[in-house]
């Protein structure tokens, strides 16, 4: 049995709700018939949003969404995604297999997603194909509201005021498709890209500069040893889970067998390694901790589902993303002090996808579900937990976070092993009695289908019982449930 015990914290940690961000790339089916849709679909709204998508999306309480790419950042030029819809340049996406890209969906129509969102706005400038200039112009697009010439072209396009740009990325994977660079190179081209990077309106701009992939330690090391903390407030890692460990056969995203699925898991957990290896080599740099980690990229990466466009990265999404989506979640929030922000790779019909959809039908994820029952820790007080959690094959027995905001508890639990769990809470010093609980469990394959959309959903948890300040409860196996408690 195991027995932890919840206290408050000796230091005050705030969860950033950026840490729920979500990514939206010009990739197979995210934003057009994702979050865009076709002329002809019954799901579009008059502005030509898919109306379903837009309804879960606001319903989650997104609080950032990172857009356009990714790789298709590093070939998208904002200038031919503004103006009149029927005059804008049709080009090929050759970063994503060679559909043609209209440029229906552009910042005017990425700005007014996030209003709808409530959510901040997070750009993605391309230093692959654009130049320092066209970054510039973006900026000043976005966020002017002097009388210039580009802002009076925004007005003509229909945008009176400046929106509000808090997030800027520059560069994205470098190291890879967006340059092949050395660290070195990018660290001394990012000093003078970020230098023209501003800011017209009175919105804190946080520029962020491309991170490693993974445990490429060196390339965190190389940036903070070259670029000054005032110069970059954030520096981004992307890691993403492919259980085979090859990328020409990942695994499949619903038929996998127990082995595999506990090396996904244990491959998930590699982010707790990741981020407290970051984070010390940026504390040798910058102990003030000015200089934010960024996850702008995380979640898990299979084959694609058979039958479908091997480049629209088009997959299913079962319990196991459940657990792995809980279980990194978990690990972003005990890294608050360094990561303000992380965002899950990607929104709709592209890998850990939020949201899948079909024609005119549509279903949320497991993962879906996991950040709608987290939604009470963003800005909460982290608590202490404290206690013994035994780990098996890798996998610990359970992870718990607790958090506290508005005189009301939350505590998230994730069994990510194959066998329930028993376990106590002591939470006397924080709550006297529990107001719900909530529970997603099922077989780890368990997954929803368009034709049965809620198979794996959240259900009220009966298995909780509160004595004496002790919260007693068996999780069953790969299962995520939240406790609301006061
Ligand atoms: O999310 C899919 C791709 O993964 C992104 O475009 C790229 O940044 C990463 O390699």
């Amino acid at each position: 049995m195991i027995r932890l015990q919840v206290t408050p914290a000796a230091e005050e940690k705030i969860v950033p709700a950026a840490q729920y961000g979500h990514f939206a790339e010009h990739l197979g089916r995210c934003i057009y018939d994702g979050i865009w849709a076709e002329d002809d679909s019954t799901k579009r709204s008059p502005e030509g949003y898919r109306t379903d998508v837009l309804e879960a999306l606001q319903k989650l309480q997104i609080p950032v969404l990172r857009w356009p790419g990714g790789c298709f950042a590093d070939a998208y030029h904002w200038r031919e995604g503004i103006g009149a819809p029927e005059s804008r340049p049709v080009r090929v996406n050759t970063v994503w297999g060679w559909p043609l890209e209209n440029n229906r969906f552009g910042t005017h129509e990425f700005f007014r997603l996030c209003e709808l969102l409530g959510c901040d706005a997070y750009l993605a400038a391309n230093m692959g194909s654009g130049t320092v200039q066209e970054m510039a112009d973006w900026v000043e697009y976005v966020t002017s509201d002097y009388d210039t010439t580009l802002t009076c072209e925004r007005r003509a396009n229909g945008r009176e005021h400046s929106w509000k740009l808090p997030y800027l990325g520059i560069g994205n994977e470098v190291w890879g498709g967006g340059g092949f660079m050395s660290p070195d190179h990018y660290a001394d081209l990012y000093r003078n890209w970020q230098n023209f990077a501003k800011p017209y309106n009175q919105t804190p701009l946080m520029k962020i500069a491309c991170g490693a992939s993974g445990e490429d330690y060196n390339w965190t090391e190389r940036m903070m040893a070259r670029v000054e903390p005032w110069m970059m407030q954030g520096l981004s890692v992307h890691y993403y889970v492919v259980p085979s460990g090859n990328w020409d056969a990942k695994g499949d995203a619903v038929r996998f067998t127990d082995e595999e699925y506990k090396e996904t898991i244990r491959k998930a957990l590699v982010m707790e390694e990741l981020l407290t290896k970051h984070s010390e080599i940026m504390d040798k740099y910058d102990p003030k901790k000015q200089v934010a980690l960024i996850v702008d990229e995380w979640g898990s990466w299979y084959d694609v589902t058979p039958g479908t466009n091997g480049a629209y990265l088009y997959q299913q999404n079962t319990m196991r993303d459940a657990v792995l989506a809980a279980c990194t979640l978990h690990i972003f929030h005990r890294h608050t002090d360094r990561v303000k922000m992380a965002n899950l790779a990607q929104t709709v019909n592209v890998l850990q996808a939020l949201i899948l959809t079909e024609g005119d039908r549509m279903l949320c994820t497991p993962t879906y579900h996991v950040f709608d029952l987290f939604r009470p820790h963003k800005d909460g007080v982290l608590l202490d937990i404290a206690g013994e959690i035994p780990v098996a094959e890798g996998l610990p027995a359970v992870s718990v976070i607790a958090t506290k905001k508005d005189g009301e508890i939350c505590i998230s639990l994730c069994n990510p092993a194959l066998q329930e769990t028993e376990l106590t809470l002591d939470v006397g010093a924080v709550a006297g009695e529990v107001l719900s609980a909530r529970i997603l469990a099922g077989d780890c394959h368990a997954h929803n289908t368009f034709d049965a959309p809620d198979a794996v959903c959240p259900v009220e948890y009966s298995g909780v019982t509160m004595e004496n300040g002790l919260l007693h409860m068996t999780l069953p196996a790969c299962a995520v449930a939240v406790v609301a408690l006061r």
